[in-house]
């Protein structure tokens, strides 16, 4: 019995570790946002992504670079996978 409940919660684990969060699956494109949530990702994007060094150029990257930016970026800004979601949107709208 004991054998079983511990290879019952060892496949938990394994499912658990093996489902993608949201902070992790990419966004790719300018899909899901409003110009209201765009409008927050901008406001956002001011306000977090200047603390640290100089606010970045959304146009010296390309909108798949933006993801692993992001990626690395949002946990530093401390954003939630809302706010991670429509500053990648603004900064990808931005693009010329
Ligand atoms: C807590 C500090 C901090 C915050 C907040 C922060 N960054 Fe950064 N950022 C860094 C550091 C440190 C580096 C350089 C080292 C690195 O790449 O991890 C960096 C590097 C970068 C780079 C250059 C990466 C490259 O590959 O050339 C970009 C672009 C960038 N950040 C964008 C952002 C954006 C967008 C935000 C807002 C979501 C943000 N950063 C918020 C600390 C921060």
């Amino acid at each position: 019995m004991k054998k079983i409940s511990a290879a019952a919660l060892l496949a938990g684990i394994l499912l658990a570790s093996c489902t993608p969060k949201a902070s992790t699956v990419a966004p790719i494109g300018p899909a899901v946002s409003s110009a209201e949530q765009l409008a927050q990702g901008k406001t956002i994007f001011e306000n977090s992504c200047g603390r640290c060094h100089k606010l970045p150029d959304p146009t010296a990257h390309t909108s798949v670079q933006w993801v692993g930016i992001m990626n690395s970026m949002a946990p530093k800004a401390k954003l939630t996978d809302e706010q991670h979601q429509w500053v990648y949107d603004y900064i990808v709208s931005v693009k010329k």
